[in-house]
């Protein structure tokens, strides 16, 4: 077992997450990139050391006209190849070494430049058909190993613990679970008791969050999980995303899609799906960072097969054999099932 799965795809961002031409760090498996989108869209990642003298590549500029990143340290430029640009419109073989990048829509995934193991799941591409991409929660790091996130993120019995306060679930019916390999689907339904009007108030969006709430989750192991919600305004939709960070800290955001549109209530509704989904990560985190160290649990409860089932694929990840198709990058409409 490897803590960083290689041969995972990560979905790693939306581009409405960039700003145009400011780069961005972020890590995944322990190492640090620097990414960054131009005006015409088109993203471009490296790792984030400059070849040079180690600088953070991040901390620099992008210069527009050439869409190359200037280190911070002596200002040396690097194309999206991680060629230095040298005087006499000279340009050096690579340097710093680009993060290979697959897209599908707006989304942006990346095996972390390790030889892939599993197809990019195409359930992005279908929601985007489908519905309305809202926006996401914003990205936040989570102190706890990415195990224990993807655990919580396949917990059908923690809901009525862990997302008590402003959720009031009270209890949890798990109606279906299938196993599909790496893929599941788990059916269930939440009992919620009342909010109280300072709740409806901070949330309007509990307005819409009906006392039984039936949920459809589709588990992609192990980035993703698609969470529909019936609602009387039409269904929403939440994707939960994580990908490891480094081997004790796990990066999350949740992109949002809207059945319906409510003309000028948009913005208000939105904004407070997004909130109320923000604070599905604030619990989640809040519980997880708080845990004592792992061990073998002493009881099992009902309903844990999707927990069961996320951790038999993590352990036995190194027996699965590489997918194979040629290479990555040429042939990426390949990875995508
Ligand atoms: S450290 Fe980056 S140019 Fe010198
Ligand atoms: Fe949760």
């Amino acid at each position: 077992m490897v803590w960083n799965l290689p041969g995972v795809p990560w979905l790693i961002a939306h581009k409405s997450m960039l700003q145009v031409n400011k780069p961005k760090m972020f890590t995944i498996c322990g190492k640090d990139y620097v990414l960054w989108k131009n005006e015409r869209g088109e993203v471009s990642a490296l790792e984030n050391i400059c070849p040079h003298m180690g600088a953070k590549l991040s901390d620099g500029w992008i210069c527009p006209n050439t869409n190359t990143i200037a280190c911070p340290f002596h200002a040396l430029e690097f194309d999206n190849e991680g060629r230095a640009i040298l005087p006499n419109d000279k340009i050096s073989k690579p340097l710093a070494k680009p993060l290979e990048l697959f897209f599908q829509g707006d989304f942006i995934w990346t095996y972390a430049n390790e030889t892939p193991k599993l197809p990019i799941p195409d359930v992005l591409e279908k929601l985007s058909s489908q519905y309305r991409y809202i926006g996401s929660t914003k990205e936040v790091t989570i102190k706890a190993p990415f195990l224990d996130v993807l655990e919580i993120n396949h917990d059908l019995n923690h809901a009525k613990g862990t997302h008590r306060e402003v959720f009031r679930i009270n209890s949890t019916k798990v109606d279906d679970f299938q196993d599909n390999g790496y893929y599941s689907i788990s059916k269930i339904r939440h009992f919620r008791a009342e909010n109280t009007l300072k709740e409806y108030l901070k949330n309007p969006s509990l307005l819409f969050t009906p006392k039984v709430l039936g949920l459809v989750l589709e588990n992609y192991f192990p980035s993703l999980v698609v969470v529909y919600t019936d609602t009387p305004v039409g269904k929403a939709i939440q994707v939960f995303i994580i990908y490891p960070e480094t081997e004790t800290t796990t990066r999350t955001f949740i992109p949002i899609f809207a059945e319906k549109s409510f003309g000028i209530l948009n913005p208000l509704l939105e904004k407070s799906t997004i909130k109320s989904t923000e604070e599905i990560i604030h619990q989640d985190g809040g519980m997880l960072e708080t845990l004592y160290p792992r061990f073998e649990p002493k009881i099992r409860l009902e309903n844990e097969e999707p927990v069961h089932w996320v951790r038999k694929h993590y352990y036995s990840w190194n027996d699965l054999t590489p997918l194979p198709c040629k290479g990555r990058g040429e042939n990426s409409e390949l990875l995508i099932i």
